[in-house]
């Protein structure tokens, strides 16, 4: 039998929405006040789902505090409280819009976590806006 499990975090961050191939124009009318050159910041709340089977002896898909361990090891020490697009590769180059950051996120992720388990990202820009990811 498969489950789900899930992860909560949050982090801080800054970013600019910016085509660097765009004019200045064609940037603000696309992007809007996230085009803003002297940056904003989010308040970014992450959930990594892990699915997989119920191991039978311990009952876990996987232990839930390694899941936890590394999120922090392998992505909040690498976004929290950055500038991502000065700070964070792939952002220096790589447009950071909510899209890309969930794909890095769950790139940095599949392989520390186990092969036989799937793993989906989510990822709030606002309480409003977020973005799911899966791998596929
Ligand atoms: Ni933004």
């Amino acid at each position: 039998m498969k489950a789900s499990i899930s992860r909560h975090a949050h982090f801080n961050a800054a970013h600019r929405l910016h085509v660097k191939a765009w004019s200045d124009e064609k940037n603000a009318a696309f992007f809007g006040v996230c085009n803003n050159p002297h940056y904003h910041g989010h308040n970014y709340a992450l959930i990594v789902t892990v699915r997989g089977e119920i191991d039978p002896v311990t009952g876990y898909v996987m232990d839930i505090q390694k899941l936890s361990e590394a999120i922090e090891k392998h992505v909040l020490i690498r976004l929290d409280h950055k500038n991502l697009n000065m700070e964070v590769e792939p952002f220096i180059t790589l447009n950071p819009s909510a899209e890309n950051i969930a794909i890095t996120i769950w790139q940095w992720l599949r392989p520390v976590i186990s092969h036989e388990l799937g793993i989906k990202v989510t990822l709030y820009e606002t309480p409003s806006n977020f973005v799911e990811f899966d791998g596929t």
